[in-house]
């Protein structure tokens, strides 16, 4: 019997609650049916007031696919599929994830979705934003489209996890609480199409941005740089973000071939943790 639950949209310009479900009791398939629709056409999913734990956690995962390759993050102790995003109160480091993002875009297959539950969450900030780029393509001058439309992107986490990275050896030197392993291996390169085909839903999106995407494959260096800058400004402007504003509890799952999403601060003095698990493509 499929459980009944209800679908909010978040007024923005992605985004619903869904409420009605107990995710710490199994899903039927009826339910897990019913839930893959909703989130192929929000593309972020908020369950609030959730008592889940980490075996909950992963059974959710699972309803979505198998779960993908977690690069560069140990997983939380006893677990395999399991990171922790975390931000002590104290801690200095940069904040992590705060330039926008798909996750692993740089993977030869990138993940399908995340899952991400908010375990001890700030009283204020650390909201996370989304960016849809269903509506990011929409919103493109046709002239532009028709630019983008044929090119290919360069991928790579060099930036970020490379030994020289933003997370690399002298960020692990200091006082990161996130379990990050920078690694030579960030340096290699992934190409993928700029404007790919949903693979689900058949939409036509904006595959990532100017971070992991590191170049564009037959482009001047200095050219491809001013067209993702100027891309990126069309890819995150506000009419196209859901912000999620976090409580204890919530768990959040996202559909990384459609959204673009980064971290946000403003919680100096408190700590952050959530558990996250990535869902491979399938
Ligand atoms: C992430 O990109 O997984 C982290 C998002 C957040 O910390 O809000």
């Amino acid at each position: 019997m499929t459980m009944p639950f209800d679908v909010t949209p978040s007024g923005q310009a992605c985004g619903a609650t869904i409420t009605g479900l107990d995710l710490t009791r199994p899903l039927d398939p009826g339910s897990v049916t019913a839930l893959r629709a909703a989130w192929l056409e929000h593309a972020v999913l908020a369950f609030p007031r959730q008592a889940m734990n980490d075996d909950h956690l992963e059974r959710f995962s699972r309803y979505f696919g198998p779960f993908g390759d977690d690069p560069f993050i140990a997983p939380i102790p006893g677990r395999e599929h399991i990171i922790a995003v975390s931000r002590r109160a104290d801690e200095q480091a940069p904040l992590f994830a705060e330039n926008w993002h798909t996750d692993w875009s740089f993977q030869a297959t990138p993940p399908a979705g995340t899952c991400l539950l908010g375990i001890t969450i700030p009283p204020r900030g650390g909201d996370t934003l989304f960016a849809d780029q269903r509506a990011a393509w929409a919103g493109l001058p046709a002239d532009l489209r028709e630019r983008l439309r044929p090119l290919r992107a360069i991928h790579s986490a060099r930036g970020g996890y490379a030994p020289e990275g933003l997370y690399g050896e002298a960020d692990r030197a200091g006082d990161r609480s996130m379990a990050i392993r920078p690694s030579a291996d960030a340096l290699a390169t992934q190409v993928h199409p700029l404007v790919r085909t949903h693979p689900e839903t058949g939409e036509e999106v904006l595959y990532g941005c100017l971070g992991y995407i590191i170049g564009i494959e037959g482009m001047a260096e200095t050219e491809a740089m001013e067209l993702l800058l100027e891309i990126l400004d069309w890819q995150t402007r506000e009419a196209v973000q859901y912000r999620h504003e976090w409580e204890p509890g919530t768990l959040l799952l996202w559909d990384n071939r459609s959204v673009l999403h980064r971290a946000t601060g403003g919680y100096e003095g408190h700590d952050r943790l959530l558990h996250r698990t990535t869902i491979a493509a399938a």
